[in-house]
């Protein structure tokens, strides 16, 4: 009997087409127990400046300064500065793992020298692609689209952008333009740039500005190193040490009826919990905004916590769904990304309600390991 995501081979005599391998998607197929997921370590960071540019160090980290709980409520207009200070990056650059593997060169003589064999048999990618993955059992609207290539011996996983996703992205409509600098306007109102100091939300919201921390961890079998962008830092904290010490910031519409709150437990608070569980970041702090785009009230959400607002709903989320399933892709991609050829390039391609299918492809457009990572990883 097969399993899910095995290829089936052909066997002699077996005149049969070979089915082309697919993976589904049913949380149903995914419902054991919690798998193995190692604690997340950080093994370095780095920054994108305002010009988005590299730098290998910490400058573009902001630390945590929240409202004084002097039992006043907070009033933050996120609407302010709008358009005027708002610089937004350029979503038509695809930035790919470029970063990443530019952190990864970096590092290849120093920390990770020891542990060659390590990258060899580990996956690499950005935190947000594996979030998509752990939240695909129970996604209905959003596709994605995930190319791999194997070089020497590592698994490259990046995103690529769907044709449905590019066609939302460029007719945007100008409200969720400026609901998603609100996102960014009430990360200017609760960070400081030095610890001690209050937020500054007189200047501009610039969102080429990231601080990316890199993370160890391991799925079940599968060694993983992947880089996700952090809000902040809590300097309050006792334990100052990465990742624990870090906050995830998060706006979302106030609630007013349990209707509501049951529709945030299900939806929202998946999202927040994959993004935030998977570097091991351990506090997500909630801004909730009236319709006139005013927080007036702040949630602290434990990460380790969440699922207990959906535990008894029978038609809500899992977290054991979301990481068997993922583990489970990770082994079919490292089953289907046999031939170790970076431009070799295995697309895995998902829309809801149907199986992760794969094609594969060679050169332009779709390999994304760069000359300059190539050429000098193969020095
Ligand atoms: P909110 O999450 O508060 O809406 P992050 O929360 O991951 O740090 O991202 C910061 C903000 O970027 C988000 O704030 C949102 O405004 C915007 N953003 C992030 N991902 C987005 C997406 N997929 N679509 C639209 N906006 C997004
Ligand atoms: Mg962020
Ligand atoms: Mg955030």
């Amino acid at each position: 009997k097969r399993e899910a995501g095995e290829i089936e081979v052909a066997e002699p005599g077996n005149k049969l087409p070979r089915p082309a391998p697919s993976l589904p998607t049913d949380p149903a197929l995914y419902s054991g127990p919690f798998p193995y997921y190692r604690r997340p370590s950080e093994l370095g960071c780095f920054s994108l400046d305002a010009q988005r540019q590299y730098h290998g160090d910490a400058r573009a980290l902001r630390y945590y300064s929240p409202p004084p709980t002097n039992g006043q409520s907070p009033n933050f207009d996120l609407r302010d500065g709008y358009p005027d200070r708002y610089q937004p990056r350029d979503e038509e650059v695809q930035e790919r793992l470029d970063h990443l593997l530019r952190w990864l060169l970096a590092h290849r003589g120093h920390r990770l020298h020891y542990c060659k064999c390590w990258l060899a048999g580990a996956i690499v990618t950005w935190r947000g692609h594996l979030t998509k993955l752990l939240t695909t059992p129970y996604e209905r609207q959003e596709g994605w689209q995930l190319a791999a290539s194997r070089f020497q011996g590592t698994l490259y996983l990046s995103e690529v952008e769907t044709p449905a996703a590019r066609v939302q992205r460029l007719t945007r409509p100008p409200l969720l333009r400026e609901l998603m600098y609100m996102g960014y306007k009430f990360e200017q109102y609760m960070c400081a740039d030095k610890p001690g100091v209050s937020p500054d939300p007189s200047g501009e919201v610039n969102t080429n500005v990231a601080f990316c921390s890199v993370l160890r961890s391991r799925l079940g079998n599968h060694p993983l190193l992947f880089s996700g962008e952090v809000d902040c830092t809590n300097p309050q904290v006792p334990s100052t040490q990465p990742p624990t010490c870090y906050v995830e910031l998060k706006t979302s519409k106030e609630m007013h009826s349990p209707g509501q709150w049951k529709s945030f437990y299900r939806h929202k608070l998946l999202k927040w919990w994959a993004q935030s569980f998977l570097p091991g970041v351990p506090n997500v702090v909630a801004g909730f905004r009236n319709p006139e785009g005013f927080v007036c009230s702040l949630k602290t959400f434990r990460t380790m916590e969440m699922f207990e607002y959906v535990r008894n709903d029978r038609d809500s989320w899992n977290p054991s769904v979301c990481m068997n399933f993922c583990a489970a892709f990770l082994s079919f991609a490292q089953n289907t990304v046999v031939e170790d050829d970076p431009r070799l390039v295995y697309l895995f391609s998902w829309e809801p309600g149907g199986p992760v299918t794969v094609s594969e492809h060679r050169d332009a457009p779709h390999a994304f390991l760069p000359p300059w990572y190539v050429e000098a990883v193969t020095q």
